[in-house]
């Protein structure tokens, strides 16, 4: 398959088919009952996705079976050749109350949806694990640009030259905007320590009250290992010739700290030095293990 290069919009690269249909993103249409899922790539994207569709649809297994990940959550920006759908095409044609997956930077977001005054979920990951699962994903996704070798993909990384753009940027931008919208910010790690505490907060910023029974049922079917063994939740659905799980299945580990496992003692020197410059005056915290 192809992999697409990156193109800059608005200082931020994105792949080339979403850059070259940004007009038809950037003027969306949002409803004022869209709920949108924010993440910056590999952050955890897909488990929250399993547990608002389950909270929304109050713990009924049947419904949100219906449909592979990729058809229910439709993914905003996606506008890209067969046999990848359009994201906005599927949207135009989806009934409210939409769940909508984008990973743009807040500065990207179309205007409508703060202009509808939107809820927003938006999860972030430390930059390491963070770092270590795209590499994994742009291994195994095609449409991707080549990672190249471990021992620069963490300088490109770093840079900010992957698709969506740096890391540092999205995560920090978000956080500030959270003051001036409906967001709810979300942490990878805070989920995996006590995913029970982390999906009452999903559950009350959607405003629904649900049972100990129902929680635990959330709770169980997006375990990973639960998400990992469920075709609907597991990527493997989509077509081969983009999603290559030969290279490295999507439900990688799931895991805070695997980055020990990846980061050399200088790419860990290298990285620290530049996060601390680049995290300075900010009050956003991260955990690199739980
Ligand atoms: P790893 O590559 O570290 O395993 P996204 O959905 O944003 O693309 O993020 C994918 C990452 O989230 C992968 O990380 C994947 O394994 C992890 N993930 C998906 N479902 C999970 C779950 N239920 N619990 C923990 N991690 C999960």
């Amino acid at each position: 398959f192809y992999r697409f290069p990156l193109r800059l919009v608005h200082g931020v690269p994105l792949m080339k088919p979403i850059a070259d249909d940004w007009q038809k993103v950037e003027s969306f249409q949002a409803r004022p009952d869209d709920l949108l899922i924010a993440t910056y790539p590999k952050a955890g994207t897909t488990w929250m996705q399993e547990i608002v569709d389950l909270v929304v649809n109050e713990g009924d297994l049947e419904k949100v079976k219906r449909a592979p990940t990729h058809i229910r959550f439709p993914f905003l920006e996606i506008c890209s050749p067969p046999p990848i759908p359009s994201g906005i095409d599927i949207l135009e044609e989806t009934p409210s109350p939409r769940i909508i997956k984008t990973h743009l930077a807040y500065k990207l977001v179309p205007k409508s949806f703060w202009d509808q005054n939107c809820k927003v979920i938006y999860i972030a990951r430390n930059a390491k694990d963070n770092a270590v699962s795209y590499y994994y994903f742009d291994l195994m996704n095609k449409t991707q640009p080549d990672p190249g070798p471990w021992e620069k993909y963490v300088d490109t990384f770093l840079k900010g030259d992957v698709g969506w753009g740096s890391w540092f940027d999205h995560v920090i931008d978000w956080w500030k905007a959270k003051d001036k919208h409906r967001i709810l910010y979300m942490f990878y790690e805070d989920m995996k320590e006590d995913p029970k505490r982390e999906i009452r907060k999903v559950m009350d910023f959607l405003g629904k009250n649900l049972s100990e029974n129902i929680l635990e049922k959330i709770y169980q079917h997006t375990s990973f290992q639960a998400m990992k063994d469920n075709p609907m939740a597991n990527y493997t659905s989509f077509p081969s010739s983009i999603l290559d799980h030969s290279c490295s299945p999507f439900m990688r580990k799931g895991e805070v700290g695997d980055w020990v496992n990846h980061f050399s003692e200088t790419q860990n020197e290298v990285f620290d030095a530049k996060y601390k410059r680049r995290m300075e005056g900010t009050d956003l915290n991260f955990r690199y293990s739980i």
